[in-house]
């Protein structure tokens, strides 16, 4: 069988679905690999570093999706009128597609998935289970994320992070506080911790607390019975009571901090607001919010996708959107990673060719359509 290495299209993203070491290890399972021409450029990776892992250049897309089974992407293929090219159309009925699909902000593309008989995969569904680790997309990307908004913060930010004790005075150490302490935040606290900062965190759940301490930082919550984990680990909403107080305790310890993090995520629903308009009216000038949640809705009511705005009393409010393609280097590596630890346990006992479990929780996790059906229980309304 040939797997598919696409050139990304979407805007903002900088990463690809293979590096020439997962190409080598592919390539050693029986499988050919076709890479489409320029795909690794913005991850700095060449066509003849893939060319010497094994894998063939395709000129373009449709020379690559004509020769495939297998498409590996980053994210979702374009579909008509999304850009100048409708990869999904060139994508032969009866392919497996494995990518970051986004399926619940998308369900036409899921059913495009299914009326062309495409097996689809959405990574970001993988069950977190211990197998699944080296699998798990949401966790490579989101602690390179974490790391970045630190240095995107450090890059706004008027002032110097470590405490400095110069012959010309003192400098104070920059003031950290990350809301929401899963992947990212914990990322975010110890790059914060390494470039000298003071550091506080928050999160809704209290297992969260031993791993904030761990790193150094202060856990900062609101004093309660209520239990804001689900079993899958995961935060579920919390009460209005709840909301109320930590909107509290949240504006009193932000009026002392020069940058807050907020990384807070509820799976299938919106983004909790974490930062009002008021919060940040009530932050000194030249203070920075990184918004990482910005493309769930945002924590911070003032933050837009993909731009940095600057409040009326001067805080600086990060947007950015794909924060892992910044560094798409790292990124591609990691996810690339994360695809081929997804299929090789999936290779058939004769080089290239898939034996598939369609019972293992992997699977089921993640498929979201087969033999022309959604099949997903995600997608027929459970979470
Ligand atoms: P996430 O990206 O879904 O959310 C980020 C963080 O925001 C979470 O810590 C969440 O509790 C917090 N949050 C949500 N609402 C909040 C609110 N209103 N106020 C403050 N904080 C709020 O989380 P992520 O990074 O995916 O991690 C979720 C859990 O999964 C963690 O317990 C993590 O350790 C665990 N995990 C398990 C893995 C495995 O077993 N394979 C792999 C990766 C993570």
């Amino acid at each position: 069988m040939i797997i598919a290495i696409p050139k990304e299209r979407r805007e903002h993203e900088k990463r690809v679905a293979a590096t020439p070491d997962t190409v080598k290890k592919l390539v050693a399972l029986g499988f050919g690999v076709h890479v489409e021409k320029n795909a690794g450029a913005k991850s700095m990776i060449s066509d003849s570093q893939y060319e010497e892992a094994g894998a063939k250049i395709a000129p373009d897309a449709k020379t690559l999706y004509s020769a495939a089974e297998i498409i590996f992407k980053v994210q979702r293929p374009l579909i008509a009128g999304e850009g100048d090219v409708d990869e999904l159309s060139m994508i032969k009925d009866g392919s497996m597609l494995i990518a970051i699909l986004d399926p619940i902000r998308n369900p036409d593309h899921v059913k495009a998935y299914a009326d062309k008989n495409i097996s689809a995969y959405a990574m970001e569904f993988m069950p977190r289970i211990t197998r699944a680790q080296s699998m798990d997309v949401l966790s490579s990307q989101s602690n390179l994320s974490g790391y970045a908004a630190v240095i995107n913060a450090a890059a706004e930010f008027s002032r110097a992070f470590p405490m400095m004790m110069t012959a010309a005075g003192t400098i104070a150490p920059a003031k950290v506080m990350v809301m929401g302490v899963g992947v990212a935040g914990l990322q975010a606290i110890a790059t914060a911790k390494r470039l000298g900062a003071v550091v506080s965190a928050t999160d809704v759940r209290s297992a969260a607390k031993e791993q904030v301490e761990s790193l150094g930082a202060k856990f900062v919550m609101v004093e309660t019975d209520e239990e804001g984990e689900t079993a899958a680990g995961y935060a579920k909403e919390m009460s209005d009571d709840y909301k109320k107080r930590q909107a509290e305790l949240i504006a009193e310890t932000l009026k002392k901090q020069d940058i807050a993090i907020t990384t807070a995520l509820i799976p299938g629903r919106p983004a909790p607001i974490l930062i009002t308009d008021e919060m940040v009216a009530s932050m000194k000038a030249g203070s920075i919010i990184v918004d990482l949640a910005v493309e769930a809705g945002g924590n911070c009511t003032l933050s837009k996708p993909g731009e940095v705005v600057t409040s009326d009393n001067g805080v600086i409010i990060v947007g950015h959107l794909n924060v892992p393609s910044q560094l798409a280097a790292d990124s591609s590596a990691l996810y690339s990673k994360n695809l081929l630890n997804f299929i090789t346990p999936l290779a058939g006992e004769e080089a290239g060719t898939l034996n598939i479990d369609w019972e293992d929780e992997i699977i089921v996790g993640t498929l979201l359509t087969k033999d022309k059906q959604i099949v997903n229980e995600r997608l027929k309304g459970g979470n």
